[in-house]
């Protein structure tokens, strides 16, 4: 039976992990970043030198291909990153992609529909995420790239222009649904699940449906000497209450297994002696059901204005992003079930409580993910490990998967 090579994937999932990393250990690749670049460049020179057919979309994806002919079979991920996250996450996905087509080139296995790697753009949310996904799957309207920015306020059209990229042009990324025959891709669980049951594969059913909230409390900057407690406005004080109480309407009005993080918090201007101006915080908001999480960001909206004015503020509030939730095709994961038997591998079924670019594809082709354990289901974070014969699990499962899909 075919098998990838487990010290070549190796080998590039290492030397990735070199590029943008951390004094941790981890790696800091925000999308369009110079480490992603420089990760991106690595990436485009590794499929040369492997003499395989790849190119650069108008998102940024990059692809490689094998075959020829027909709908093709698509297997991917991302190789941005969170801020100081892990060398897996997404790595993982786009280097078994490519080791996948590398073996089936290399064995001169001839599949009757063509078999692509793509690592998509954004994946992570520099500029909200599942930019280049979204523009693969038609999803992306120009409306939307338009009002995409970064933390620092950075256009995400003005980051694509600073590399090279037209913003102009995301619609020519789009591809034909009817030139798609599927979308597969292999990601570490980033949860304990896994581990726990000593099972080495997931078949992943859903994907959660995702949201992320900007909320600005604005108050007034005030010596913070001089202004009695009682005569200030100080929008810290919003942002404070505004991040306990949204945890206990995930918890109260949420469906039991609703998460909300508040993971960002920025005062301004920022001095020990400044009564706090505005304070800056985004809240990621997930749950299985779409209903419970448009229930939840409605009442994040009332919940922000109601605290402002406790406090004598205002609060802006803005819906930088909303994802569906996703099924993943009953018919991949039988096939991925089927490929893990015939290796001998036992599957777990569950559901994904990250976000993945494969939620996004589901819109457009048949779309399914495959699992491997993730030590003590530590994610976005230097701790982030998998066993590298897990990894070796997940790629021979991710490459038979391929090869079932690749036949019609
Ligand atoms: C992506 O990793 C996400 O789920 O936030
Ligand atoms: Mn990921
Ligand atoms: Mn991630």
């Amino acid at each position: 039976m075919l098998r990838i090579n487990l010290s070549r994937l190796r080998k590039d999932l290492e030397d990735l992990g070199e590029i943008g990393k951390t004094a941790e250990g981890g790696v800091w690749r925000s999308s369009l970043s110079e480490a992603d670049m420089e990760a991106r460049r690595w990436y485009i020179q590794r499929m040369t030198e492997a003499g395989l057919q790849h190119w650069i979309d108008a998102a940024g994806n990059i692809f490689a291909r094998t075959g020829e002919g027909g709908p093709a079979v698509l297997a991917g991920s991302h190789i941005d990153s969170v801020p100081n996250g892990g060398r897996f996450d997404g790595a993982l996905g786009v280097m078994a992609a490519f080791e996948c087509i590398r073996t089936i080139q290399e064995q001169g296995v001839r599949t009757r529909l063509p078999i692509e790697a793509v690592a998509f753009t954004d994946e992570e949310g520099r500029f909200g995420g599942f930019i280049g996904s979204g523009a693969v799957a038609g999803t992306l309207p120009p409306e939307e790239v338009a009002r995409r920015r970064d933390l620092r306020g950075l256009p995400l059209a003005e980051a694509m222009r600073n590399v090279g990229l037209d913003p102009a042009r995301i619609p020519e990324a789009r591809r034909d649904p009817k030139d798609l025959r599927a979308y597969v891709e292999l990601h570490i669980e980033q949860g304990p699940v896994l581990e726990s049951l000593g099972l080495p594969i997931g078949v992943v059913q859903g994907i959660i449906a995702g949201s992320r909230t900007w909320v600005t409390f604005h108050g007034r900057a005030d010596h913070a000497g001089t202004t009695p407690m009682s005569m200030r406005k100080d929008a810290l004080l919003g942002a404070a209450e505004f991040s306990l109480r949204a945890r206990e309407m995930v918890l109260s009005e949420g469906s039991g297994t609703s998460v909300g993080t508040v993971g960002v918090l920025e005062l301004k201007p920022g001095a020990s002696n400044i009564v706090p101006e505005s304070a800056f915080l985004t809240l990621d908001l997930r749950d299985i059901s779409w209903e419970v999480l448009q229930r939840l960001l409605e009442r994040t909206r009332s919940l922000a204005h109601e605290i402002a004015q406790k406090w004598g503020l205002e609060a802006t509030v803005e819906r930088m992003r909303v994802s569906e939730p996703a099924h993943m095709s009953p018919h991949i994961q039988a096939i991925v079930d089927e490929a893990a038997r015939n290796l001998g591998l036992k599957t777990h079924w569950m559901n994904s409580g990250a976000g993945h670019d494969a939620q996004i594809l589901a819109k457009v082709t048949e779309a399914g993910m495959i699992f491997v354990p993730s030590r003590q289901g530590r994610s976005h974070s230097p701790a982030e490990f998998t066993e590298w014969d897990q990894i070796e699990n997940g790629a021979n499962v991710l490459l038979h998967t391929l090869l079932r899909l690749a036949e019609g």
